[in-house]
């Protein structure tokens, strides 16, 4: 596992143009002022990509876009290639979060299609996974994550020296403000990484484990103190720039 934390501003279907730069306005004096070790990524809509790449061109700090389609071109109205999103200056891109597999109906084949792309195009993945309450509740946990890991295990199988961040994300812990306990988050990270390293092929260095859900300050330290987790997708608390810096400046204990 690679020692750099990493933190991942997911800004969903928030801010436009004047938002960004209000935003920047406050958070890059404060990068400037705590020079935070950590890595940092945000994933702006892709409206603001373009914009974004202005703001952050010369900085450490690197961007994304919140999703990606696997055709590289044509009659695909509403979607966003990887040439698109790579002319975007962006160098990440978010695949499968359970708002995507939810409300657009994204399956594991469709989600391995653009993890297959996002490798072949040099994007780095950022791929997530987690259950339901009800399959927490039903004890279905382990089976749902087996479930999701299997078939981006198997895209990974064709990339074997492309980095990949993986994020967990308990979809009970999303937004409501309970985040998962430190021995949840121990536990299925822990899983997650194992399923990874039964494969002979697989360089764990190149695996990056990021725990979402509910993140804030207040919460980072601890769940950062475990090593099986290498950072921390961040929603609703990635907004606010004060509450987003103190984020990235967490160190491990
Ligand atoms: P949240 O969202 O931090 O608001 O819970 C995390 C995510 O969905 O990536």
């Amino acid at each position: 596992m690679a020692n750099n934390l990493l933190f991942i501003a997911n800004w969903k279907m928030n801010m436009v143009y004047a938002d960004l730069i209000s935003y920047f306005n406050i958070f890059l004096p404060l990068f400037k002022q705590t020079k935070p070790i950590n890595d940092v990524v945000f994933l702006p809509p892709s409206t603001l990509l373009f914009s974004i790449k202005v703001i952050l061109e010369g900085t450490d700090i690197k961007w994304g876009a919140q999703n990606i389609y696997f055709e590289n071109q044509g009659a695909f109205t509403g979607e966003i290639s990887a040439l698109m999103i790579k002319d975007t200056g962006s160098t990440y891109v978010l695949i499968g979060h359970s708002e995507r597999r939810k409300y657009f109906k994204e399956s594991s084949p469709i989600i391995a299609n653009k993890l297959h792309k996002a490798f072949s195009e040099n994007i780095i993945p950022i791929v997530c996974v987690g259950e339901t309450q009800e399959e927490r509740a039903s004890g279905k946990t382990f089976s749902v994550l087996t479930n999701q890991i299997k078939p981006i295990i198997k895209t990974c199988q064709n990339f074997i020296n492309k980095e990949i961040v993986v994020a967990y994300e308990p979809v009970w812990a999303i937004g409501t403000g309970v985040n998962a306990t430190i021995e949840e988050i121990k536990e299925s990270h822990s899983f997650i990484l194992s399923q990874f390293l039964k494969q002979s092929w697989i360089d764990g260095r190149n695996i990056k484990i990021v725990y979402g859900g509910s993140v804030d300050s207040k919460n980072t330290p601890a769940i950062l103190s475990l090593d099986v987790v290498s950072g921390c997708l961040v929603g609703g608390a990635s907004l606010k720039p004060e509450e987003f810096i103190k984020i990235v400046n967490t160190v491990r204990s």
